[in-house]
């Protein structure tokens, strides 16, 4: 039986390089009012072994994105369309029933809030054995075994303990631990976790995503992290995505990323994380304006009416990816960061007095340090994965924080 045992997905990784290429993905949900294009048109390829951050606000799709790839969206007023291939065999267009043969062994998801995705009235332990036994034809003794192994490796305390208590008798951190095994269990070579973290407080965020970070590396897993919040994946990510109104507006290396974005939104994201040396409960900088209505978008390109960059081109004509030479950094923007039209523009717009530019503008006054400061973080986090182990409170050097895991 192969429940916690990663390594004989080992040999997979060499047969092709690429696990998944998703090619004009739309997901559009048909209400009176018209269709909500939540997933309008996404292309990408995820190479075995690596982990695509997709980074958004929230509504920008992010969550559709993941559940259509793995053929989730079972609503009856939901239309996918375009083409996911995995290891080569097309997804869309299959049945639930014909998409069960890859959920659990192939693809599996960890969910945002671990208390919708746990049973409230029944024990851990066996909503994992019911998992393991749905899965794999062994008998009651056999998967209480594996489910305290598959405890164990997410570094639970006691396991054989923990497996009578109920989801509410664990923290959050815990609780998040028993989903990523569940979702765990039958050692998928692609895993889904959709804002794994965004119940938690920080210290535990870290714990949460070390761990993630941990079993994918053991198991040779290729991994999809969604967050709203660029900081979760800076350090996590081999490459990032950046999703606006159902698009994918940005996409690049990490590294390439943080250091040449080229798209405003990206910038927006990245104004929008702490920094390091700010005061604890300072409250997040939020973006200007609020999000397209997904059923009628304004014309041209979608973030226009936030942009402190727009000008007419940007309504007449909507940006299309391209790239600047570089064929791994794809952006969707007429006028990119970084390039003298992009300050041409904004000296244009202050002088008219858009009121995004006057945000922009303190904003790059107060966090012109962000990049550095930011790439910094995860070499300042250290949390003790020992003292996790042990069910102990950490601290997160340097920031302040502590919390339970
Ligand atoms: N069943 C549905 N019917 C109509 N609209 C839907 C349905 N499910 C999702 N949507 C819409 O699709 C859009 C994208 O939703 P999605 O959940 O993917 O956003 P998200 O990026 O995951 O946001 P969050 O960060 O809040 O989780 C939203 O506008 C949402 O309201
Ligand atoms: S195309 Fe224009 S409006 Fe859109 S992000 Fe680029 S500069 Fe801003
Ligand atoms: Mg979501």
């Amino acid at each position: 039986m192969t429940v916690t045992s990663g390594t004989s997905r080992a040999d997979d990784r060499s047969a092709t390089s690429e696990l998944l290429v998703v090619d004009d993905l739309r997901t559009h949900f048909h209400i009176a009012a018209g269709a909500v294009k939540a997933v309008d048109g996404v292309s990408f390829t995820l190479k075995r072994g690596k982990t695509l951050g997709v980074v958004g606000e929230s509504g920008s799709g992010k969550t559709v994105l993941s559940r259509s790839i793995m053929g989730l969206n079972i609503a009856s007023n939901a239309r996918s369309t375009g083409s996911v291939r995995y290891e080569g065999q097309e997804l869309i267009g299959r049945t639930p029933k014909q998409m069960r043969q890859f959920w659990g062994a192939e693809m599996s998801m960890v969910f945002q809030d671990p208390m919708t995705s746990l049973n409230p009235v029944v024990k851990v332990g066996r909503q994992l054995t019911e998992h393991v036994r749905h899965h794999f034809n062994i008998g009651k003794a056999e998967a209480r075994t594996a489910a305290i192994e598959l405890l164990r490796s997410v570094r639970i305390p006691e396991p054989e303990k923990r497996f009578d208590n109920y989801p509410h008798e664990m923290s959050g951190g815990m609780r998040q631990r028993v989903c990523i095994a569940i979702a765990l269990a039958c050692s998928p070579k692609l895993l889904f976790a959709d804002e794994p973290t965004t119940a938690l407080d920080v210290t535990v965020q870290h714990q949460i995503l070390n761990l993630l970070a941990q079993q994918q590396s053991e198991r040779h897993m290729t991994m999809i992290l969604v967050t709203h919040d660029l900081g979760v994946v800076a350090t996590r990510a081999d490459e990032i995505a950046v999703m606006y109104a159902g698009k994918i507006v940005e996409k690049a290396p990490t590294a390439t990323l943080f250091s040449e974005m080229r798209h405003p939104y990206t910038q927006s994201l990245l104004w929008s994380i702490p920094k390091t040396n700010q005061p604890k409960h300072t409250r997040l900088s939020a973006i200007a304006g609020r999000p397209p209505d997904l059923i009628n978008p304004p014309p041209g390109c979608s973030f226009a009416p936030r942009c402190p960059y727009a000008q007419a081109s940007c309504i007449e004509e909507e940006p299309q990816l391209r790239t600047d030479g570089d064929t791994d950094h794809q952006f969707a923007c007429h006028i990119p960061v970084g390039t003298p039209a992009n300050s041409e523009a904004f000296e244009r717009n202050m002088a008219a007095g858009l009121p995004q530019t006057l945000t922009a503008a303190g904003k790059m006054a107060a966090r012109e340090d962000v990049v550095p400061d930011y790439a910094a973080i995860g070499a300042e986090t250290n949390v003790d994965e020992r003292a996790v182990a042990e069910g102990m409170s950490t601290t997160l050097r340097d920031h302040g924080n502590t919390g339970g895991g």
